[in-house]
């Protein structure tokens, strides 16, 4: 092997060997540089004859041309390294599930009073809102209850701090207030025609919303929802309350075969009073009574109230409790669930 050959080799060994772009560079400048050996080579033709030169000329060029060969196959090799290194570390794994924010749903309560909402909706009945924070005559003495009337009692209320001498406010207790200011809110509306004489539409209405009392068990939560009904009319009767009730259960439980039943009650706003409860045919809960509303014809105390006249208008009510159908309708026995929002819980209705 001669000198230039041996050159050769040694180039490629150390191109070969160079790991970076850098030590590459630097592996090019000892022999492709300003004062790198092949330029050492060309520098020594110069003592050569004529003849000399020619062939070592030739020989240095062919020389020098393999080994920019070599230089440039290695700067490939090393660029598409780098690439691969590059692509590998900035790799994306598409079939990783993304990391999404959690989008949050209605609780089972909501999704119940959407769902009463609907059904009375489809019937005709307005829904209606009103405060939590009530007055001592919307909540009792309108709906005809007694001064002296039990439910009164300091043990069964959340009474609110007012001005000395005044009626205390208090947390609802029921959303039957709402009976009596919706129907006042209509008949204002409707004040011209009432003193005429003259007909106004009927009231139909319900009232979804959050009630309180002192009780807490398994069944019973200060915080509770309620939702009221309310239809007055110059001829609506009882049957027109088991209809409407008997369509509503039927709907919202999604099954025909369900049976009705009016149990005689007492409530102060309405005579005869009658409690509702249901019977499944089917499902873990066949066979027994369930009350789920208290209801009844409107007293004519309360019509009164409401600025009608009871000798020309009559009507139902009802309150039911959408917590407790939210139980039966999911089988869930413990009411304190609903209330303690432990996501667990509450991501099983999504
Ligand atoms: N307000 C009653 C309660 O909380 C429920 C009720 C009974 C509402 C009869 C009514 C009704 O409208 O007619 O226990």
């Amino acid at each position: 092997m001669n000198e230039l050959d041996a050159l050769v080799t040694e180039a490629q060994q150390s191109f070969a060997q160079a790991a970076t772009p850098a030590d590459l560079e630097n592996a090019k400048a000892q022999f492709l540089g300003k004062s790198g050996r092949i330029t050492e080579w060309m520098k020594g033709l110069a003592a050569l004859s004529v003849e000399e030169k020619k062939s070592r000329g030739a020989a240095i060029n062919a020389a020098k041309q393999v080994i920019e060969a070599a230089l440039t196959a290695r700067r490939q090799t090393l660029a598409e390294a780098e690439l691969q290194q590059q692509l590998q570390a900035e790799a994306l794994d598409v079939t990783l599930p993304g990391r999404r924010r959690g989008q949050g749903g209605l609780h089972p309560v909501s999704l119940t009073l959407e769902r009463i909402e609907l059904i009375f909706g489809s019937m005709g009945f307005e829904v209606a809102d009103g405060p939590e924070i009530e007055s001592d005559w919307f909540n009792f003495t309108a709906l005809n209850t007694p001064q002296d009337h039990p439910a009164r009692s300091m043990h069964d209320t959340f009474y609110v701090e007012s001005p000395a001498g005044a009626t205390p406010n208090l947390l609802r207790t029921h959303t039957s207030p709402m009976q009596i200011r919706h129907a006042v809110q209509q008949v204002k509306k409707y004040r011209t025609a009432l003193d005429a004489g003259q007909p106004i539409p009927e009231i139909r209405v319900i009232a979804p919303g959050r009630t309180y009392r002192v009780d807490s068990d398994a069944t019973h939560s200060p915080m509770f929802h309620q939702c009221e009904g309310l239809w007055i009319g110059e001829s609506v009767s009882f049957k027109d309350l088991k209809f409407i009730f008997t369509a509503f259960c039927r709907t919202f439980f999604e099954s025909d075969d369900l049976v009705l039943r009016f149990r005689p009650s007492f409530f102060p706003f309405t005579e005869p009073s009658a409690e509702i409860d249901i019977q499944f045919q089917r499902g873990p809960l066949a066979g027994r009574w369930l009350e789920v509303a208290g209801s009844g014809q409107v007293h004519p105390n309360v019509v009164r109230n409401m600025g009608l006249d009871p000798e020309k208008y009559i009507g139902f009510a009802f309150g039911m409790g959408p917590d407790r159908l939210t139980m039966l309708r999911y089988g869930v026995n413990d009411l304190r669930l609903f209330f303690d929002g432990d996501i667990r819980f509450l991501s099983q209705f999504q």
